[in-house]
């Protein structure tokens, strides 16, 4: 059901890792060429991590930059709510090593699981805290270090994703000029829940000390399937966010979807009929960073100009379990 409740983006941030990997750093790991992983993706280049360098690294340097956007000290966040599938530990998790990362030691903070949707329903949340409490300041993180779960020997998974993170602060105090969190529409399904998935190191498939690390413990995809469902779902989703808010496709200034492939990026806009141009695309240069892909996209998009004063933004995001949802976005 659609809520009243309307905060403000008061900041947002990302960090990219320093290491560019290039196709042609993929053809020399496995059996692949520039020629398909471009047209096949539309990915040239992702960034991996330096080793010793995690999730909560990454999410600490994209929540500063989302701070000094904010114009707010660290010591101004209430709640930290970090998205991902590829966190420092199991425990702790990765929202605490960011809160203490900033300096914060009292404030409630969580770790979210919704795969590549992540950050949306990070925002949904902060929706909720920020109803519940008017005087919070959220910073809602989606951080991955996809490369520490990829099995670099196969090849129809490891050319696809790259690490990184973004960082947003939501809060009901009223911030002039920031853009608005309109609504947002989460769904999940686990009827086809197999057909993404980490499963090694989960109570399912437990760790046995000393035993080998078999193919369970990285992503594994039937990439196929994944691709008919993600653009069918984001499609859908899209349209019934617009629906409940009285919108069609032609009110939308800049559509973010998930940045895991541009011909599913190309196929939900031509389903949802919004041209290319109304399109942002950034899997290009930063490959599939799961949970952090919409908070870069989001964050890149406006560093490029792409959402002046009085635009409408709609946010799109497809993850494994399955997960997906859609934020309306005011700016
Ligand atoms: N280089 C060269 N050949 C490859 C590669 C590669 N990197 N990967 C797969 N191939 C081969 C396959 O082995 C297959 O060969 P075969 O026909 O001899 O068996 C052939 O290419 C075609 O394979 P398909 O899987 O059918 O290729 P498709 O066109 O579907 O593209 C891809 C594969 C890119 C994975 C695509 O299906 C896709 O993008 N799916 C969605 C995946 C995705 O975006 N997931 C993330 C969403 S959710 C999340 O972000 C967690």
């Amino acid at each position: 059901m659609k809520t009243a409740h309307i905060p403000f983006i008061w900041g947002l941030g990302f960090h990219i890792p320093t290491r560019r990997v290039t196709n042609a750093d993929m053809e020399r790991l496995v059996d692949t060429s520039d020629e398909w992983i471009v047209t096949r993706t539309g990915i040239r280049t992702r960034y991996h991590v330096e080793p010793g360098e995690a999730c909560s690294h990454l999410a600490i340097k994209a929540s500063q930059k989302a701070l000094a956007d904010a114009d707010l000290p660290a010591e101004a966040i209430t709640h930290v709510l970090v998205a991902t599938f590829s966190g420092d530990t199991v425990i702790p998790s990765t929202a605490c090593l960011v809160a203490h990362g900033l300096g914060l030691s009292r404030v409630p903070a969580m770790d979210l699981a919704a795969a590549c949707s992540g950050f949306v329903y990070g925002l949904e949340t902060a929706r909720a805290i920020t109803a519940l409490h008017p005087e919070a300041m959220v910073l809602v993180v989606g951080s991955e270090v996809c490369s520490s779960r990829l099995d670099f020997t196969d090849r129809s998974t490891c050319v696809l994703f790259g690490d990184g993170a973004g960082a947003a602060i939501i809060s009901a105090q009223p911030r002039p000029g920031a853009p608005v969190v309109r609504d947002v529409l989460l769904r999940a399904d686990g009827t086809a829940g197999d057909l993404l998935t980490v499963r090694g190191g989960g109570s399912a498939f437990p760790p046995v000390l000393g035993a080998p690390i078999g193919k369970e413990y990285f992503v594994e995809m039937n990439g196929r399937e994944v691709f008919k469902h993600a653009v069918r779902l984001m499609a859908e989703v899209c349209q019934e966010i617009l629906l409940r808010n009285g919108l069609d496709v032609a009110g939308i200034d800049l559509l973010i979807p998930h940045q895991a492939n541009v011909r599913i990026i190309e196929a939900v806009a031509r389903k949802l009929d919004v041209p290319m141009e109304r399109c942002f695309v950034n899997v290009d240069r930063f490959g599939n960073t799961s949970a952090a892909s919409v908070p870069i996209a989001l964050a890149d998009a406006r560093s490029q100009g792409r959402t002046p004063p009085g635009s409408t933004v709609l946010l799109a995001s497809f993850g494994g379990g399955f997960t997906w949802g859609a934020a309306l976005l005011q700016f």
